[in-house]
């Protein structure tokens, strides 16, 4: 077998004279009828040109190349020599070209089901490229995705081995974690009926290593959830996981933000700069949700006071509810930009977050016009001022509770952003969104539920709220937020017993239950454990963003779909009767076609 000596898309003008061996899948095959043959030739590094001259070279050569064909694997010897049909200026190899004296076929494929080509990708069916993932990985963007992925999990092993952390693998089968998803379980062959959970994240375990002594720990991690995937979620992800002993949050937050601009600094060559703090409730009235996207202002205001003195129905409708609100964005040149179309469209959209319409009015050279305007005499001056409009604008509201109102024009802020094209690429909006309440309230369940997970800590200066007023309770958690995307999640944790047995009861997780669910974490917390906090990046999202790209399946080298299947592997699927008996797992259901 011929040996290679150097990947071909390495290949450049130094190497000209030299007699090299490349190998790789034929890209591109030409035959221009006038003794040559040309090979776009595609290894890991890239694309180079393989020329045979059909008159010099040895029959059998000749006799295989003229047989060769996209996608086959093959190995060529001959003298790197600068291109002669002039150079490509669109590969990296353009100035040089292999002009081939040796040929060995490795292995020829049949004809491919579809073509590794970044152009033509988006026009393949994208199950078809789950289905032959293999062949979809060969492209070079592809490539390029999996190669950014390494070098974050590289990096971020780099920076906390700097930073005296230590790499810990937790276990995968496991007793529940109450990251608020559904576990994936897997049944006990040696305890009939007894389940095992695959983690939702290494949560109480890395927890526990601080109880050990640990200090410092680190793992990337596979975190299993049973949610249905979107575009940026899949129910198997990887997590670079972390937790600190002796720490509060200001400390952690120094090391992740370290680390976030370490990796930009590595694989964008950008420097991030300072990390901005917001609060919770800053990100929500000004943003209208707790992962804002600065790239762009539309900046939200309440004008629940001046909506009071208006006769319009809606608003009287809203503020008439418990904790009612109106909210108002001002759209800059809205007036011109956002056509009847577009705001008839929000209204019927804006239902989707429960809200029942989007007011819409615009600022002329004549005064408010259009939409409720009519309504607005009384504080149309008022509102001029709050919103600071110029003419040409356009002022949209949402009007219900405030959970609802601010949530839906949250959503509508990144919509017209989206609509008005104002979001400007290549620019990178990190922040921190601290001080998040410890519960928010399920109104049909009538109980509290933790805003990040059970383990999080009250700030220091709120223990006292705890008791008084869990609803008002500020709690040590914070997010990190890049881009609108929440990219990283953690928080101070509850180091006292009788603080975690308290939380739990407000959530509704009687004492009972705490010890059937989380006793092997109350006992350790009983002995000797640290104050200590984390955080968790989400690697995938990371990945995502550095590589440019919107959807998780892209970052993941064998993602699932929309449905949870494996393509190209066919899981899920069903297991022999004898595996179940032995697992002593019936099924109830035998033929499960369609997913549920
Ligand atoms: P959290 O649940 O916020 O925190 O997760 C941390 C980060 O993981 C990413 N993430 C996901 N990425 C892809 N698909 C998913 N289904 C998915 N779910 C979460 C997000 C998120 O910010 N144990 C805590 C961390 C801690 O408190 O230290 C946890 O898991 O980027």
């Amino acid at each position: 077998m011929l040996k290679r000596t150097h990947m071909c898309g390495d290949l450049r003008d130094e190497h000209i004279g030299e007699t090299v061996v490349v190998a790789g899948w034929v890209n591109t095959y030409r035959d221009q009828g006038k003794g040559l043959l040309f090979i776009d030739l595609r290894d890991r590094a890239g694309i180079g040109q393989v020329v045979f001259d059909l008159e010099d070279a040895n029959s059998d050569v000749v006799q295989a190349a003229r047989m060769l064909r996209r996608e086959d694997v093959i190995a060529a010897r001959g003298v790197v020599r600068t291109r002669v049909g002039g150079p490509n200026p669109k590969l990296a190899t353009g100035t040089i070209e292999v002009m081939a004296t040796e040929l060995e076929v490795l292995n020829k494929t049949e004809t491919p089901p579809i073509l590794p080509d970044d152009y033509e990708a988006s026009k393949i069916a994208p199950e078809k490229r789950l289905q032959y993932r293999y062949i979809d990985l060969r492209r070079p963007r592809m490539q390029q995705i999996l190669r950014t992925r390494h070098e974050v999990a590289r990096t971020a092993r780099t920076y906390f081995a700097e930073h005296g952390f230590i790499e810990v693998e937790t276990p995968c089968l496991i007793k529940t974690t109450p990251e608020g998803a559904r576990d994936f379980v897997v049944p006990s062959r040696s305890y009939p009926g007894q389940w095992y959970a695959l983690p939702q994240s290494p949560q109480i375990f890395k927890q526990i290593l601080m109880v050990s002594g640990c200090d410092r720990y680190l793992q990337i991690v596979r975190c299993f959830r049973d949610e249905d995937p979107r575009a940026d979620r899949q129910a198997e992800f990887t997590q670079i996981d972390l937790e600190m002993s002796f720490v509060d949050r200001d400390d952690v937050m120094a090391m992740m933000g370290g680390l976030a601009k370490r990796l930009w600094k590595e694989v964008l060559d950008v420097e991030l700069g300072e990390i901005p703090v917001l609060s919770y409730h800053d990100a929500m009235e000004r943003y209208g949700i707790d992962r804002p996207d600065l790239r762009f202002g539309l900046e939200i205001e309440d004008v629940s006071d001046l909506a009071a003195k208006t006769d319009f129905k809606v608003f009287q409708d809203a503020l008439a509810k418990d904790r009612g609100v109106v909210k108002a964005m001002r759209v800059p040149g809205g007036a011109e930009k956002l056509t009847r179309k577009l705001t008839d469209d929000y209204t019927k959209w804006i239902r989707t977050f429960r809200a029942g319409g989007v007011p819409v009015v615009k600022l002329t050279a004549n005064g408010f016009e259009t939409g409720i305007a009519k309504f607005l005499g009384p504080i149309a001056d008022a509102l001029r001022e709050r919103l600071e409009l110029e003419e040409g604008d356009t002022v949209l509201f949402t009007a219900d509770t405030w959970s609802i109102a601010t949530k839906a024009i949250g959503e509508l802020r990144n919509r017209v952003a989206r609509d008005l094209d104002l979001v400007e690429e290549g620019t990178w909006k990190m922040l921190w969104v601290v001080d998040f309440p410890m519960f928010e309230r399920d109104e049909d369940q009538e109980r509290w539920v933790a805003l990040h997970h059970p383990f999080t800590a009250p700030r220091t200066d709120q223990f006292d709220e705890l008791e008084r007023a869990p609803g008002e309770c500020i709690s040590a958690a914070y997010d990190l937020v890049c881009n609108g995307s929440e990219i990283a999640g953690g928080s101070i944790r509850i180091h006292r017993p009788d603080v975690q047995r308290k939380v739990f009861e407000l959530l509704g997780i009687g004492a009972e239950e705490a010890e059937q669910k989380f006793g092997f974490l109350l006992k350790a917390l009983r002995f000797g454990a640290p104050p200590h906090g984390g955080i968790a990046f989400g690697l995938d999202r990371l990945v995502m963003l550095l590589a440019g790209t919107d959807d998780i399946k892209d970052v993941i080298a064998f993602p699932k779909t929309q449905t949870g299947q494996d393509l190209m592997t066919e899981a899920p699927a069903p297991v022999d009767a004898e595996q179940l008996e032995e697992l002593h797992v019936r099924v109830v259901v035998p033929e499960v076609v369609e997913p549920v």
